[in-house]
């Protein structure tokens, strides 16, 4: 760590390099101030720019130090005393300014940013509330809408729309340094803006403040850090600047030691490590250049679309020139939607589509590096496919599967250089979701199983190892969950009590939803195939639904009866008669125990997975959850709600 100071005439740089992400630790922070003492002292210079070197501006705290007791000289008054400097500060920004890093950024009188510079308040990502001004400063800077908006999203803004949020000065092209050196010099002729602990606080009437509260509960998902750095927001325009001070600092701190704190820092570094685990470290991976799908489906178009997205050339592969242009089709519909929804421009969707290739001959997989297989999920149709894989493709061509149940060593049977072979589990829709299941064979070679994890990388997915067994983590799993909530049906729990308290929990949706979401018949189509082979799997309720023909909103009818027009199930009288003999009046639960019942089930399941090996590490099955089931991130996973982390 250090910091530097330079002259250039009248300007002094201070440059900060704190590798990687020069983050607030207290060398840092003691570094800063230290600084701000000896150029007040500094007749010759007029003006300072502050400034980091490598990838990006002050980062933010240093997320390790939440965890131990905060050692001075404490942040806020490091920003403090930026702010009352002797002489005006400009933070020059590239890469990110984050929570501390853009608390440190509002003590300096002027912020200027190269164009792609993102700055934000994170801090609610990390259960946390700003602890250095964020809630008291940036209402004084951008008004409250604004900051409202920033501090209890956590969303970053980039630095076109900070300035004309307010939130900086001016956008450099060209050398931040020298943007920022000339931008100070200029400032300083002209008179100087108040420093942000002088201005007075906007004002609102109940009405907003109600209207605003009742946004951020609905954005929150239950998660309390939002709900508090709004209400830190909401005293800063009540109280004195220090009394406003306190109150976010008191807040702060108190939720630094909180569970969710912990959960999401715990869920923070493991997503920064999932990428890159110790197993694949040293391993130099194989380089991907072309990519090849089989099968344009639900499955098939959202990979083609995921690997497009990461830049790779895709051949899709289907049976025949119909099934061919039916899955381009798919894929056309997945761009027309991200056109439509601003996440593609034209020009990016014309280049998609033209990195696209449909073809139903296998010839044309001579020179892929990568073939991702997503087809019927049948073994006998997925082993033709590796078949004639084997064949069209190089020796040395990664061949992956998709499959969610099947084993992945008999889809390999009998396939040349098994060692080239891997299960990668994508979700629905691929192109979205983040989770990303690895699943090598015992023949699968280590630079194979890295590649993965950088292609996962490069397709901005959560990659997870995972062992070989039914639902490999994640659905098997959730079979557990379901059978736990058919559970709590057959003792008198009702279906929408059931949901109301998973969505109570802060999933998106509860277990019998979800089903009719998805539909009932595909797990049922996998319980018979199973009952086929001669295997014990006893009837499920769900099986009982979808003889009667209800296979959820697809057919108007599920867990829930559907109505023409609504997007919500109606409790259904059918369902309670064809399930009436199997369900028991015992005392219904609560809706919390509902939810503590069913996450306990997955922690159970999920414990069982890692003392099989099957998962590496607790939170490799929490960032499943959270990632592939929308499992509520600032619960921090199954496990760690369970205490099993
Ligand atoms: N405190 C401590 N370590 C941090 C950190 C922080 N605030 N932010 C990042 N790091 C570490 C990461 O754990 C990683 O460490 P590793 O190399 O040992 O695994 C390293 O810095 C690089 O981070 P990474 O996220 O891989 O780099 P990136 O270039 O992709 O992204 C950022 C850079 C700054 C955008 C990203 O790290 C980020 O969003 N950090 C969080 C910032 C934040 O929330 N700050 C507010 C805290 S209140
Ligand atoms: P789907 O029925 O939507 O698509 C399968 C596609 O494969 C069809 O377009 C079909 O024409 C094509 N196909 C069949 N045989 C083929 C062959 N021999 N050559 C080329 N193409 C062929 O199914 P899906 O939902 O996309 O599932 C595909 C795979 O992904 C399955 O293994 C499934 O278990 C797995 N999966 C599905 C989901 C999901 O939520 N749907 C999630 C993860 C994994």
């Amino acid at each position: 760590m250090s910091v530097t100071i330079t002259r250039d005439e009248n300007i002094a740089i201070v440059t900060v390099d704190n590798p990687p992400v020069n983050a607030l630790g207290q060398a840092l922070r003691q570094g800063l101030w230290d600084a701000v003492a000896t150029l007040d002292q500094d007749p010759q210079v007029e003006a300072v720019v502050l400034i980091c070197a490598g990838r990006t501006f002050i980062a933010g705290a240093d997320v390790r130090e939440f965890g131990l007791p905060p050692q001075p000289p404490h942040l806020p008054d490091v920003v403090a005393k930026i702010e009352n400097a002797q002489k005006p500060w400009v933070a020059a920004i590239h890469g990110s300014a984050l929570g501390g890093g853009l608390e440190v950024a509002m003590g300096c009188r002027f912020r200027v940013a190269v164009a792609n510079a993102s700055l934000g308040l994170p801090e609610v990502t990390l259960g946390v509330i700003p602890g250095a001004s964020g809630t008291v400063r940036t209402p004084r800077l951008i008004g409250l809408e604004k900051a409202i908006s920033m501090v209890t999203s956590g969303k970053p803004v980039r630095a076109e729309q900070a300035q004309k949020d307010g939130l900086i000065d001016a956008v450099i092209e060209g050398d931040l340094q020298e943007g920022a050196i000339n931008f100070a010099r200029s400032a300083i002729k002209q008179g100087l803006p108040k420093i942000l602990s002088q201005r007075s606080a906007p004002q609102a009437d109940d009405s907003f403040w109600e209207q605003q509260k009742a946004a951020v509960i609905k954005a929150a998902k239950g998660a309390s850090a939002p709900l508090l750095a709004f209400e830190s927001i909401r005293q800063s325009t009540l109280l004195p600047f220090d009394e406003a001070m306190a109150f976010e600092r008191k807040t702060f701190l108190e939720r630094r030691g909180s569970k969710e704190a912990a959960a999401l820092r715990r869920i923070f570094f493991a997503e920064r490590n999932a990428t890159k685990p110790d197993f694949v470290k040293d391993i130099t991976p194989i380089e991907i250049k072309k990519t090849a799908v089989i099968g344009g489906g639900t499955m098939g178009a959202g990979i083609v679309m995921a690997l497009s997205n990461a830049g790779y050339p895709v051949v899709l592969v289907e049976q025949d020139a119909e099934a061919v242009a039916r899955g381009l089709s798919n894929v056309q519909k997945i761009i027309d939607a991200s056109v439509k929804r601003g996440i593609l421009s034209e020009a990016q969707a014309e280049a998609r589509l033209s990195s696209i290739k449909g073809t139903s001959d296998y010839a044309n997989l001579a020179d892929v590096d990568l073939v991702i297989e997503a087809v019927f999920e049948e073994i006998s149709v997925k082993r033709d496919v590796f078949a004639k894989l084997g064949q069209a493709c190089r020796a040395d061509a990664i061949l992956a599967t998709n499959t969610s149940y099947l084993d992945p060593r008999d889809i390999a049977q009998g396939l040349p250089h098994a060692e080239r072979f891997i299960g990668l589990h994508f979700f629905s829709p691929a192109h979205i979701m983040k989770l990303m299941e690895i699943v090598p064979t015992p023949e699968t070679s280590e630079p194979v199983l890295a590649t993965a994890f950088t292609l996962a990388a490069k397709l901005k997915k959560m990659p997870v190892r995972a062992g070989i067994c039914e639902g490999f983590i994640g659905n098997r799993i959730l079979k557990r969950y379901r059978a736990a909530a058919e559970n709590l049906l057959r003792k008198g729990n009702k279906i929408a009590d059931i949901d109301a308290a998973m969505r109570g929990y802060g999933l998106a949706m509860g277990p019998f939803e979800a089903q009719d979401m998805g539909g009932l018949d595909i797990a049922f189509l996998q319980r018979e195939g199973a009952r086929a082979t001669g295997a014990d799997v006893p009837e499920t309720l769900g099986d009982i639904l979808v003889r009667a023909g209800r296979k959820g909103q697809k057919t108007q009818g599920g867990w829930y009866d559907y109505v023409e027009g609504e997007r919500k199930g109606r409790p259904s009288a059918q369902v309670d008669a064809l399930l009436q003999n199997k369900i028991s009046a015992e005392q219904p639960l609560s809706l919390e125990a509902i939810a503590e019942t069913l996450v306990g089930e997955m922690a159970a399941e999920g414990q069982a997975i890692l003392d099989e090996g099957i998962a590496l590490s607790a939170v490799d099955i929490d960032l499943v959850k959270i990632h592939g089931y929308g499992f509520p991130r600032w619960r921090g996973g199954p496990m760690f709600a369970s205490d099993k982390a």
